[in-house]
């Protein structure tokens, strides 16, 4: 479908109380368009509040009103549409408003919304919600009805996160997005120009891999492939790591490119795939696999034998082969199981790493590190396993929680830190546009990430040499520091930005990084949102926990320290009191 009749109307929908026609009519008065809201339409037509029309004449009787209001408003030009938050479930509906606008889904969590209907006025609740308000869990009311629409609301062409940001911001963000949108000719995914290669890929070229596999691979990137970001190249397995903003829909062809075939067995978490799922699944059946889906529950705690066993059984099921293809669909918690499935089904499938969430992109979904957590510790049952491919669609951490965006960023900045003070630069420079993951921006600076990744794991594909360790950086205080709090109060990547603080700290106390250094690298931790300190914890339960952090070899913690942004060296001789010094300047308030 093109999207020059699109462009010319602007249809926001979204959950009650993400302010949908108060940003509406804000967005209306930046273009210079007009405004219509179908409740308010259906409320003059009626002459009756909406309560009423449900009370009197029942839903299917408002749901018939609706539909005749939302026809009529498909019909305007240049005129911002607020629709109720269940209008577009109706498939009619959405087919008509599809045709007619470009639409835009405002989102907020359950907490957040339950906030605002409460206490703020200016959301005032909806028809809708006021019987969910007077539930004696509302909040999980809340939860419920939103997840039942959570599937139509991805099926939008652009989502804005509403939690942090006031009425007239969420209302520029959606000019910027019909901006964007605009400037796309048609609404064919928008994939950006190939990303550099790193020449240390080449040059790392591992040397027990066959000459022809290492050939074949060479030549997928050079002929195909705009969409490789890097080669990851190990002695077991070499694969291309594809990035782009919309790549999802090449997920089929890439698959046969590899000369992967047979069933594919799509491992998901219930947020992602209520999100992608059919999406996914559909991409895979046009491409001719034959698909099965198992979804999980999402959280840490699904990391676990538990889970794996649960997979078996339904791989056993349905008879599942050794060249069938196993699809890790989700976060680094997905990839690390499916992975982990993978490795050990029938000795070993082709496997595969849809990454959704940042974390997964940059890091988690490159190196083959798979595994599960055991009830005394994370990730001690655990293999190295590569996929066959990393496809990486951008487009999705449209949807990704604000907090685990910016926890990602953490694993991006540390990934220029140790080793690339140009991306650094480009970091500091992009941080605006990079929040608010233009497609272009976004898609270099995950590509640029995931390659420098992918260098560091071609050297030391098991941990085994030390190069990897590199990648550690600002991860042992993370660890002490997630530990002492039972992973309960910090994200990774957050814990992971007040380590590497502390790791600056400590690179200036030897005499190894100018403080303007350890300066630069804390304003530009700021500047993506992440903590640089904490406060509230005991020095001693944190440095307990870095003790007990199993990346220590005998005594000496090994440390991950800066010489310069980009070098980075690591240093065995820390003492004691140089640590509990800079712990004590992470503590301060
Ligand atoms: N194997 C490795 O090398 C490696 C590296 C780093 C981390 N990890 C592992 O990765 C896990 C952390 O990964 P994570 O930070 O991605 O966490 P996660 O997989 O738990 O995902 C975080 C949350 O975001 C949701 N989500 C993910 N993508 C989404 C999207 N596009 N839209 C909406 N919601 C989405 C998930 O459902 C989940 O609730 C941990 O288990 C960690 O041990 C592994
Ligand atoms: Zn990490």
């Amino acid at each position: 479908m093109k999207l020059d009749r699109r462009i010319s109307n602007l249809i926001i929908t979204g959950f009650s109380g993400t302010g949908k026609s108060l940003v509406a009519k804000e967005v209306a008065r930046g273009l210079n368009w007009d405004f219509l809201d179908t409740d308010d339409e259906i409320v003059k037509q009626t002459d009756k509040p909406i309560a009423e029309i449900f009370r009197q004449d029942g839903e299917a009787k408002f749901r018939e009103l609706e539909r005749e209001t939302i026809r009529k408003a498909c019909q305007q030009r240049q005129t911002v549409i607020a629709i109720g938050g269940g209008a577009i479930v109706d498939p009619q509906n959405y087919e008509l408003l599809a045709k007619a606008g470009l639409i835009v889904c405002l989102e907020a969590k359950p907490k957040t919304i339950y906030e605002r209907l409460f206490r703020e006025a200016a959301y005032s609740p909806e028809t809708e919600v006021r019987p969910l308000l007077a539930n004696d869990n509302p909040l999980e009311r809340i939860r419920q009805l939103k997840a039942s629409r959570q599937s139509y609301y991805a099926n939008v062409d652009w989502t804005v996160h509403t939690d942090n940001l006031n009425i007239s911001q969420v209302a520029e963000e959606v000019i910027r997005a019909w901006r964007l949108l605009r400037s796309a000719s048609d609404d064919t995914p928008i994939v950006i120009a190939r990303h550099e290669m790193p020449k240390q890929s080449q040059e790392y070229l591992a040397p027990g891999l066959p000459r022809s596999a290492r050939n074949d691979i060479k030549k997928a990137a050079r002929n195909d492939d705009k969409d490789i970001a890097c080669l990851v190249e190990t002695a077991t397995q070499s694969y291309p790591v594809f990035v782009g903003y919309g790549l999802l829909d090449k997920l089929g062809e890439k698959m046969k490119k590899a000369a992967l075939s047979g069933t594919a067995t799509i491992i998901s978490g219930e947020n992602v795939f209520s999100l992608y799922g059919s999406k996914v699944e559909g991409i895979l059946k046009d491409a001719g696999f034959a698909v099965n889906s198992f979804v999980v529950p999402p959280g840490e705690e699904t990391k676990s034998m538990d889970y794996a066993i649960k997979i078996y059984d339904f791989l056993v099921e349905h008879r599942a082969e050794r060249d069938d293809i196993i699809i890790a669909l989700g976060g680094g918690m997905i990839g690390d199981l499916a992975g982990f499935v993978a490795a050990t089904f029938l000795r070993g499938m082709p496997w595969i790493q849809v990454p959704t969430s940042l974390v997964a992109m940059v890091d988690a979904s490159i190196g083959g590190k798979v595994g599960v957590n055991h009830p005394e510790g994370k990730n001690l049952i655990g293999a190295f396993y590569q996929p066959n491919l990393v496809l990486a669609d951008c487009q999705t951490l449209t949807t990704l929680p604000q907090r685990e965006l910016t926890s990602g960023w953490a694993e991006v900045i540390k990934h220029g830190m140790i080793l690339d003070e140009e991306f650094v630069q480009f970091l500091e420079s992009n941080v605006n546009r990079l929040t608010k993951l233009e497609p272009e921006l976004l898609t270099r600076a995950i590509a640029r990430s995931a390659a420098i990744k992918a260098q560091v794991v071609s050297q030391d594909e098991k941990e085994r040499e030390g190069k990897r360790t590199i990648l550690n950086y600002g991860h042992t205080i993370a660890h002490g520091l997630e530990a002492a709090t039972q992973y309960k109060r910090f994200l990774h990547g957050e814990a992971v930005a007040i380590g590497m603080v502390g790791a600056a700290k400590l690179s200036q106390r030897l005499g190894l990084l100018p403080s303007a250094a350890v300066e630069r690298q804390q304003a530009l931790l700021q500047k993506f949102g992440l903590p640089t300190g904490f406060s509230g914890l005991g020095l001693a339960e944190i440095t307990r926990a870095m003790e007990l952090d199993k990346k220590t070899k005998e005594k000496a913690i090994r440390w991950v320290l800066l010489q310069d942004i980009g070098k980075v060296v690591i240093r065995s001789d820390v003492s004691q009191q140089e640590v509990l010094a800079v712990l004590q300047e992470l503590a301060e308030p």
